[in-house]
């Protein structure tokens, strides 16, 4: 809150398309699509249009004991665009209660088949699944992290597959390997003990866009099968098109035991989450017997608003071939970076579907430590709404930008780049 002191909040009127304005006329170009939810632009008139006939139909009725052609059909069609290996969905209504719901039903699958043992977890160094008491126990990103470590349940946390770790000229698949090697050597001896492990398939985000290849998915998904463990592909940021297919998992021909979905589900409308699983987890519950049953309940689940949301967001993805226009329209931003790529002091300049990140090379420890709190206040002097996570600076647009607003992008985030290296 101090440091809004020096950097005042920005009260946001209104958005169109890619762009948010403030009550003093300014505007911003939100090049991290608010933090990751919003995929086809703020106030879009195709699911705003959805919306509101939903409003006039049903806005909210609890989701037990009852059912809404909303959340039935959403459920059936992610379902499809898995092929039916993810069959069943299980809602709530923000990211860490995904995780949250993941982590207790594969602890509770195994118990009702009898591997009660099966209790602990696996993560990655570097891993982000959000902040509930549950979801930062495999969250490894100190700043979230340390002040609750006391209250937090122990992970196996390994080594993440981040190809930035490439020691002689390894390849990224070679650094995968490397990492799933961790993964084995830990199964080989406690995989009687281990439910599930989570990662984020291809972009570990909130940990700073670490990047790796999709061999590495493959490697879990053979360990996992192998050792009877779960696999739980956390998608909240990377699903919904953001790597460059649906699914972040499908980059690697594979499924995972649970996925779970939010942030761009419901184009960044209204909190929704869900995890996807399959038949034989399913089975796994269904009993006469209630303590068999997975009990886990919120107020808004699978809300009927933010499931119109979500179908009207897939709508958008089937009628306009968005994964098609995606890659055209990333091209065109990867062009215009182009000369931030080489800058020289720009360092692992990355990409993966729609998300562009790069490390300032940043000596000054004392620039290091207020990097991302001036390149925030200088983007906002220059229009932009842009948030590096410590020194590395991203961005991860809505899928809606103009030719315009692709150069404007490129061209406002080097002026800031420039502005906050050299200060
Ligand atoms: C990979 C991942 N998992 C989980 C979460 C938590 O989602 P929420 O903020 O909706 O609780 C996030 C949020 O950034 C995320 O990036």
């Amino acid at each position: 809150m101090q440091h809004h002191e020096t950097v005042p909040l920005v009260a946001v009127q209104r958005g169109s398309g890619p762009w948010l304005y403030d009550h003093d006329g300014n505007r911003y170009l939100d090049a991290i699509s608010s933090w990751w939810v919003n995929l086809f632009g703020h106030a879009n008139p195709r699911i705003n249009d959805a919306l509101k006939q939903q409003l006039d139909t049903l806005e909210h009725a609890m989701l037990a004991g009852f059912t809404h052609e909303p959340v039935v059909v959403l459920s059936e069609k992610l379902s499809a665009l898995t092929d039916g290996a993810l069959g069943h969905c299980f809602y709530a209504s923000d990211g860490s209660s995904a995780v949250e719901i993941a982590l207790k039903m594969s602890f509770h699958s195994w118990r009702n088949q009898g591997l009660g043992s099966k209790q602990e977890f696996v993560c990655l160094k570097g891993g982000y699944h959000g902040e509930t008491v549950g979801a930062l126990g495999v969250t490894d990103v100190p700043i979230f992290r340390d002040a609750y470590d006391a209250l937090l349940k122990p992970a196996h946390t390994l080594m993440s597959p981040d190809a930035r770790q490439s020691i002689e000229g390894e390849s990224a698949d070679q650094v995968a390997l490397r990492a799933a090697k961790e993964l084995e050597t830990l199964l080989l001896e406690r995989a009687a003990h281990i439910s599930a492990v989570i990662i984020e398939p291809l972009v570990q985000c909130a940990g700073g866009m670490a990047m790796h290849s999709p061999v590495y998915l493959q490697e879990v998904r053979r360990l996992c099968t192998d050792f009877n463990v779960h696999f739980i592909a956390d998608e909240i940021a990377v699903g919904c098109g953001r790597t460059g297919h649906f699914f972040a998992c499908q980059h690697a021909g594979v499924w995972p035991d649970f996925l779970c979905l939010s942030k761009g589900i419901s184009g960044g409308y209204l909190p929704l989450s869900l995890v996807m699983t399959r038949n034989d987890v399913y089975a796994s519950f269904y009993s006469d017997s209630i303590a068999r049953g997975f009990l886990h309940s919120h107020s808004y689940t699978g809300n009927p608003l933010a499931c119109r949301a979500a179908l009207a967001t897939l709508e958008i993805f089937e009628q306009d071939d968005v994964l098609a226009q995606n890659r055209v329209l990333a091209k065109r931003i990867s062009n215009e970076l182009a000369p931030l790529a080489t800058h020289e002091k720009v360092g692992h300049f990355r990409q993966q579907g729609m998300v562009w990140a790069f490390d300032a090379k940043v000596e000054d420890t004392k620039l290091a430590a207020t990097f991302s709190l001036r390149f925030f206040a200088s983007a906002l002097k220059h229009e932009l709404l842009v948030r590096p996570i410590g020194t590395t600076v991203y961005v991860m647009p809505p899928y809606v930008l103009s030719d315009s607003d692709a150069g404007f992008l490129a061209e406002r985030l080097q002026t800031v780049f420039d502005e906050v290296i050299r200060a």
